[in-house]
């Protein structure tokens, strides 16, 4: 069944009354919290300079890895932003060589038949650009792009998320992590006046939009269509606990991309749709505020994604910064967004004085494959940074 994104439903805040005041997330707690992420960056910069940390844990320690992964950008991120943020030149040393390994993976064709071109080209090298004004990280950001843009099937309007385009697993399959890679199109269209990245990104928000969010604000991890007809098939999960569950960190990847789709769109139907999964997500959390890894659980012995917190944070913090005023959601989600912060420095952050070389512990990564669960993560790590970042200046985006 079809729906369009205004028949989504919009759920009433359970406990409103946990929003109403803004928690104790200061300026002295913001720079308590990002003292520890720059020690914990310290403590691995030597280890994660030609290297990068694997997607997740084992043991809270993350091992070294090429630049091979889907996750390996969400590092050089971490040093952007901590470069930003303090202007230690030793974070922009270590970004740069990393840019040079970004070029030569996508310049060899390195693990790059997937759409997370997306991650890895925005927190690598379109920050770069946006921070130093790199051409030459400019020009491997386009690279990308353009490879990115030849995964989109016209007709389905949609970009295939893996593998390679012939393969009848993966033939025409989206998921709603994808809303994250299409800010790398928007900004491909600014830099070059080419509209063609903007219109597939824009065609694809709008399918992710109307198949894989369900009526009652939930969503798909994946949805198939045919790439040939451009009809729609059917929605199922990768990483959630069911094809009719709610994965965490999927809802996330919405909460988040959707308004950054809009910030380039002006779309306000897109930020709409937001603040419907966010409500839908803000009923499903526990009593310290992090959820577990599939929304289907709200109590229990299951597994917290931290990870999926983070992104949400960071989602809330962009809604509210698009709405105005007089919308009583705007402090509501102001307000749960610092509430998780405070949640996630105080009971979820990795101890200072151990081995644990990542920021965030209680991730899980794909709990059915066995793979991170229970550990950190790399992406948490990032997007948990990014929304203190956000918290501590006026932050423009590298998405
Ligand atoms: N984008 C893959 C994941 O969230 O695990």
């Amino acid at each position: 069944m079809t729906i369009s994104i205004q028949e989504v439903r919009k759920e009433e805040i359970k406990n409103l009354a946990r929003y109403e005041s803004a928690p104790a997330v200061d300026r002295a707690f913001v720079e308590k919290a990002i003292e520890h992420v720059l020690a914990k960056i310290d403590q691995s910069l030597d280890v994660f300079t030609e290297k990068f940390p694997d997607s997740s844990s084992v043991n809270l320690v993350y091992k070294p890895i090429d630049n091979v992964e889907w996750t390996t950008s969400f590092w050089t991120g971490m040093l952007w932003l901590a470069y930003e943020y303090t202007g230690d030149e030793k974070y922009r040393e270590v970004a740069e060589r990393q840019v040079g390994s970004f070029k030569e993976r996508i310049e060899k064709r390195i693990e790059v038949d997937h759409h997370d071109l997306g991650f890895l080209y925005s927190l690598s090298c379109v920050s770069a650009y946006k921070l130093t004004g790199s051409e030459e990280a400019k020009a491997i950001a386009l690279k990308a792009a353009d490879l990115l843009i030849t995964r989109y099937y016209e007709k389905a309007g949609i970009i295939q998320a893996w593998g390679d385009l012939n393969d009848p697993k993966q033939r025409g399959r989206m998921i709603i992590d994808c809303n994250m890679n299409l800010p790398l199109l928007y900004w491909a269209t600014e830099v070059t006046g080419n509209a063609r990245y903007r219109q597939i990104a824009e065609a694809h928000i709008k399918q992710a939009a109307k198949y894989i969010v369900r009526e009652d604000a939930s969503t798909f991890h994946t949805y198939y269509m045919d790439p040939v007809t451009g009809a729609p098939l059917f929605g199922n999960t990768h990483q959630g606990y069911s094809d009719d569950s709610c994965w965490a960190r999927g809802q996330a990847w919405g909460i988040y991309g959707f308004p950054l789709s809009y910030h380039y769109t002006d779309d306000w139907s897109l930020v709409e749709l937001a603040k419907k999964l966010t409500n839908y997500y803000l009923n499903r959390l526990p009593e310290d505020e992090i959820c577990y890894w599939d929304l289907i659980f709200t109590d229990g012995e299951e597994e917290r994604d931290s990870s999926a917190a983070a992104i949400a944070v960071c989602g809330m913090l962009e809604i509210a910064k698009h709405l105005p005023l007089t919308d009583p959601d705007k402090h509501v989600y102001d307000n749960a967004a610092l509430t998780m912060i405070q949640s996630l420095y105080e009971n979820y952050r990795t101890d200072i004085n151990s081995d644990a070389n990542g920021i965030l512990k209680h991730a899980v990564y794909y709990k059915g494959g066995g793979r991170g669960v229970d550990e950190s993560c790399i992406w948490g790590d990032y997007y948990y940074f990014e929304a203190l970042v956000r918290l501590a200046k006026d932050w423009k985006m590298y998405w």
